[in-house]
C-alpha cells in the first residue's frame, strides 16, 4: 500500500490526516515529538530530527515514505529552514517520490515580497524542490473558510478573527469590502488533496476553491443569519498602507499582544486589497466535480443560522 506521511501536527495537519484515514493509504505522522500510536488508529506516528538530514532519510526508508505532505507552521526563519531540511531528506531518500510543501493559502510570488517578507520562505520551498527529483505540487485553497465559522464549526485552525467577527456582530474591513476572496472549508481542502494523491501529474500549482466571497457579501449574509444589525468600520487604502488598520473583536484563546494583532491585521489587509485573494480560474478542483465544497452561504448557515432561536 502507498504510505503517505504528513510532517507536522498542527490545524491544517490534523485535518488531512483525518481525510487520509478515510482513504485507502497508509498513514505516517512525523513530528518533533514521540507520540504513542493510538491502537484504535491506524496512524503510525514517527519522531523526526529536522536538524538531521540523513536521520531524516533513513526514518522516510525504514517507513517507506513514497508522499510527504509538508503541513509545518512557517513562522519563522527556523521553521522555514526544517522545510527544506525535510525537502532535501526526502530527495535523499530511496522511497519518496513527492513532495507537498507547506503553504495552503494564495499564490505567493517576488513581486509579493514587498507585502510580505516571509513570502521568501515559501519561494525558497519552492526553488529547492523545482531541483530536486521530487514530483511536487503547491496547494493553493486561498483563505480558510473556518475563521467565519469560530467558534461553531468543526476546526483544528488556532481562533482569529480576520475582518467580520460573527459572534460579536462587529466588523473592521479592508478597503471598501469588495475585493474577492476564495474561500475554502479545511476539510473540503483536506478531501480535493487526498483526491489529487491519486494524479500521476501534479500541476505546478493546485488550486482548490470552495467559494468565491466579497467582505460585503459575508457581512449580509451574517446579517440574515443571526438577525443583528453589525457594528461596522472600513478601514481606507491610506491606513492600511500606514499600518494604521482596526484590529477586529478577537475571539476567545488569541494571546497575541495588542502589537503582534495589529501586525497580522495590516499584513493580511494589505494582502486582501492588493487582490492575492482572487485566485486564478484554473482550478485543480473543477476535475473533481463529484466534490461538493461548502459555500460561504451553506457554511455561514450552519454555523450561524440556528443560534438566532
Ligand atoms: N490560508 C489560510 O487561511 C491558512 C490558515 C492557517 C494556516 N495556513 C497555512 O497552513 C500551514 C500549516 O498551518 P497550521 O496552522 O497547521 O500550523 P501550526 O498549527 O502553527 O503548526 C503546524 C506544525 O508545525 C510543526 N512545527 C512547529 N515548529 C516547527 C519547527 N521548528 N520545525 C518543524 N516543524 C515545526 C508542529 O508539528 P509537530 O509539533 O508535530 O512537529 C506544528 O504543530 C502553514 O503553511 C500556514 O501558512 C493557511
Amino acid at each position: 500500500m502507498v504510505v503517505i506521511a504528513v510532517a507536522g501536527s498542527g490545524g491544517v495537519g490534523q485535518t488531512i490526516v483525518e481525510k487520509l484515514l478515510q482513504s485507502q493509504f497508509d498513514v505516517v505522522v512525523l513530528s518533533r515529538s514521540a507520540k504513542q500510536d493510538d491502537t484504535s488508529s491506524r496512524v503510525r506516528n514517527v519522531q523526526i530530527k529536522y536538524d538531521d538530514i540523513a536521520s531524516m532519510t533513513q526514518e522516510l526508508e525504514r517507513h517507506n515514505i513514497h508522499t510527504l505532505i509538508s503541513a509545518i507552521g512557517l513562522v519563522s526563519e527556523e521553521t522555514s529552514q526544517s522545510q527544506l531540511n525535510l525537502i532535501e531528506a526526502a530527495d535523499r531518500s530511496a522511497s519518496t517520490k513527492r513532495f507537498i510543501p507547506s503553504e495552503y493559502s494564495f499564490i505567493q510570488t517576488s513581486d509579493l515580497l514587498s507585502i510580505d517578507p516571509s513570502i521568501q520562505w515559501w519561494l525558497d520551498a519552492a526553488e529547492f524542490l523545482k531541483k530536486s527529483s521530487l514530483q511536487y505540487t503547491r496547494v493553493i485553497p486561498g483563505f480558510f473558510m473556518d475563521y467565519w465559522g469560530m467558534p461553531k464549526v468543526k476546526t483544528h485552525l488556532q481562533p482569529f478573527t480576520f475582518g467580520i467577527d460573527i459572534a460579536s456582530g462587529t466588523a473592521a474591513i479592508p478597503g471598501d469590502g469588495n475585493n474577492v476572496i476564495c474561500m475554502t472549508y479545511t476539510y473540503d481542502l483536506a478531501t480535493y488533496l487526498v483526491k489529487a494523491l491519486d494524479l500521476d501529474e501534479w500541476p505546478e500549482f493546485s488550486i482548490f476553491v470552495g467559494d468565491e466571497v466579497t467582505y460585503n457579501q459575508i457581512l449580509g449574509i451574517a446579517e440574515e443569519f443571526t438577525g443583528k444589525k453589525f457594528k461596522v468600520t472600513y478601514d481606507s487604502l491610506e491606513q492600511i498602507q500606514a499600518g494604521n488598520v482596526t484590529v477586529p473583536t478577537q475571539p476567545e484563546g488569541v494571546d497575541s499582544s495588542s502589537d503582534d494583532l495589529k501586525e497580522i491585521t495590516a499584513l493580511v489587509s494589505r494582502l486582501t486589497v492588493n487582490n492575492v485573494f482572487d485566485l486564478p480560474k484554473d482550478r485543480l478542483s473543477d476535475q473533481f466535480p463529484e466534490v461538493k465544497p461548502l459555500t460561504v452561504r451553506e457554511f455561514l448557515h450552519n454555523a450561524w443560522y440556528q443560534s438566532k432561536a
